[in-house]
């Protein structure tokens, strides 16, 4: 939000808290509430109150705290095949830091893909957002193209819909849809609203299969929309 004078930004203050980094929505809320944040000075204790950045002065425990005035960026990325989803690998692979360079802002990944997983990452600043969007009682829908090592009959793929047994528990029940048989492989469509590691790898495996090739096409209503593999677009609001 910004003033209409003047243009000056304005944020909650629990927002500001969260947005310098030091803790988390929650926490700010119940460190407000109990008369530890001031603004110019004064104890406030509402974490609705507004806080103009440009001007106010607002300290945590007498700490004054850095104001940030950066807009939350969330993009999402075509990664290719061989990138990790890590800032460092002390193998050195390629990871997916290197393709999102020219953002000029440090950015987390939303969730992981895997070296050989090619398809859609989100990548954010707003941490808070990465959390909610992995953390699997929200059930955010994911969607993978699965190309399978072999035919696979439809009583396989209704194992998958059911949920299968995993070594860390079964499995939610999954949306499956055929694509289409090619001579030896199945190729076809699976959404799940987990996020387990390697999970679509390992639900294949339960069924007598292997993967192949994996592609995730969607998160939530995110899609790729004709994103080239190795880049990156923003994402608009109303797709969020
Ligand atoms: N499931 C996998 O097995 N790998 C991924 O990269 C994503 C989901």
């Amino acid at each position: 939000m910004v003033t209409g004078e003047g243009k000056r930004p304005l944020k909650t203050l629990e927002r500001v808290l969260s947005k310098a980094g030091i803790c988390s929505r929650t926490e700010a809320r119940s460190f407000i509430g109990a008369g530890r944040v001031t603004v110019n000075g004064r104890v406030i204790r509402t974490p609705d109150h507004w806080v103009d950045l440009g001007r106010d002065r607002v300290a945590l425990d007498e700490e004054p705290v850095r104001l940030k005035d950066r807009d939350d960026l969330y993009i999402v990325l075509n990664k290719p095949k061989g990138y990790i989803t890590t800032y460092k690998d002390p193998e050195g692979r390629p990871t997916v830091y290197e393709l999102v360079k020219d953002l000029g802002e440090w950015v987390v990944p939303v969730g992981r893909l895997d070296q050989d997983t090619t398809g859609l990452l989100m990548m954010t600043n707003d941490t808070q957002f990465a959390e909610l969007m992995t953390n699997p009682d929200h059930k955010i829908p994911k969607t993978y193209l699965i190309k399978a090592s072999t035919l696979l009959t439809d009583e396989q793929l209704d194992m998958l819909r059911n949920g299968v047994e995993l070594n860390d528990g079964p499995t939610r029940p999954a949306k499956v849809t055929r694509v289409r048989d090619s001579g030896k492989y199945t190729h076809f469509e699976l959404t799940i609203s987990e996020g387990r590691n390697r999970q679509v790898r390992r639900m294949v495996e339960a069924i007598g299969s292997k993967v192949l090739k994996l592609v995730r096409v969607q998160i939530g209503k995110l899609k790729l929309e004709g994103l080239e593999i190795g880049k990156w677009r923003r994402i608009s609001p109303s797709e969020l």
